[in-house]
């Protein structure tokens, strides 16, 4: 990390509760989706969100990118608050801050040619002529691996990795400062998501993007991530070097869900965690510490007090049990 330049994306406290209407069988209530989630991202490298199904890193995602607005906390992108902003400052942050989804097929219209879903965001964004963004498009396609003949297709005829790759192309076609990729590789089968891998590797270092790079699964992050933020029920559980929790992770969720990853070392061993209990409602949080109901470890203190991020052994550790 680079101490003399000030980071491309700032998160403080940033928390986002969701009303929950009542239904016929759920009372009125909120849900904690996010609860004070902070970090720094620089220019050039890739912070890791890891975590189970509901454990609050879309809802990350949409804050990052301003499709919604926290409960608490506040995000400043490029030096600038962003929360709060409006108008033309507004339209530039959300510019800089860019979304690749799990399922790009969702976000492509079916009737669009892939040159014209490329094009688009500059015809929206900017006032440069048709000619100049078709070359845009047609370069950007180049970049990410897609032969120039595509620039007339339509999304169906495209393979997983293919429309992935289209995703990724038109996320960049603003010249974003940030990608937010909410697990961009997670629908693919292991050798194209390899591709796909390294070509997001390649597009960070020619463009020097920041990655905030969401993923069920710490193996798909082991590779790439500089940082590594485990998140629980909306908890930020560890945080810290990809180094630091990989070798030597802190938190029990986090052991357990490195003992579900592959070893990459033929003939290594080791030990495998099986969590028990299901994943809490974040509906109706446990008191204490959100994971002491399927913790190896918790004793007494864990089920009254909730542990805050304390630094401890190199990285940022929620857990009583931690030394
Ligand atoms: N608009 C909403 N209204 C109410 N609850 C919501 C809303 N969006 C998310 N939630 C709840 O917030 C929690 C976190 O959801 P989120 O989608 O962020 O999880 P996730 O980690 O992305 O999960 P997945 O791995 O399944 O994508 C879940 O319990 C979810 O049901
Ligand atoms: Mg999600």
């Amino acid at each position: 990390m680079n101490a003399s330049t000030s980071p491309v994306l700032e998160a403080c406290g940033l928390s986002r509760d969701y009303a929950l209407s009542p239904g016929l069988f759920s009372p009125r209530g909120t849900v904690k989706a996010l609860v004070r989630a902070s970090f720094d991202l620089y220019s050039g490298e890739t912070l890791a969100v890891v975590g189970e199904s509901g454990s609050g890193k879309s809802t990350l995602a949409r804050l990052l990118t301003l499709i919604d607005k926290p409960t608490e906390g506040t995000l400043r992108i490029d030096g600038q608050e962003a929360i709060g902003a409006g108008g033309a400052a507004r339209r530039r942050l959300r510019r800089a801050v860019q979304i690749v989804f799990q399922n790009p097929y969702g976000s492509l219209n079916p009737r669009q040619r892939i040159g014209k879903a490329l094009e688009e965001p500059l015809l929206v964004n900017t006032k440069i002529s048709a000619r100049e963004r078709e070359k845009a498009a047609r370069e950007m396609m180049e970049k990410v691996g897609l032969r120039p003949e595509y620039y007339r297709r339509y999304p169906h005829m495209f393979s997983g990795g293919q429309r992935q790759r289209v995703a990724i192309a038109r996320a960049l076609m603003l010249k974003p400062k940030v990608l937010v990729l909410d697990e961009p590789v997670s629908a693919l089968d292991v050798s194209i998501r390899a591709q796909v891998l390294n070509l997001l590797a390649a597009l960070q270092e020619e463009y020097r993007l920041a990655y905030v790079f969401i993923s069920h699964d710490l193996s798909v992050v082991r590779h790439i991530a500089d940082e590594v933020m485990v998140v629980y029920l909306g908890h930020v559980v560890e945080k810290g070097p990809r180094e630091a929790i990989f070798s030597n992770p802190q938190h029990p969720y986090t052991r357990a869900l490195l003992s579900a990853t592959p070893i990459a070392e033929p003939g290594a061993k080791r030990e495998r965690i099986i969590l028990s209990g299901e994943l809490p409602s974040p509906f109706n949080p446990p008191p204490g510490c959100p994971f002491h109901p399927r913790c190896p470890l918790a004793f007494d203190r864990c089920r009254v007090d909730e542990p805050l991020l304390e630094k401890k052994r190199g990285r940022d550790v929620a857990c009583w049990a931690a030394s």
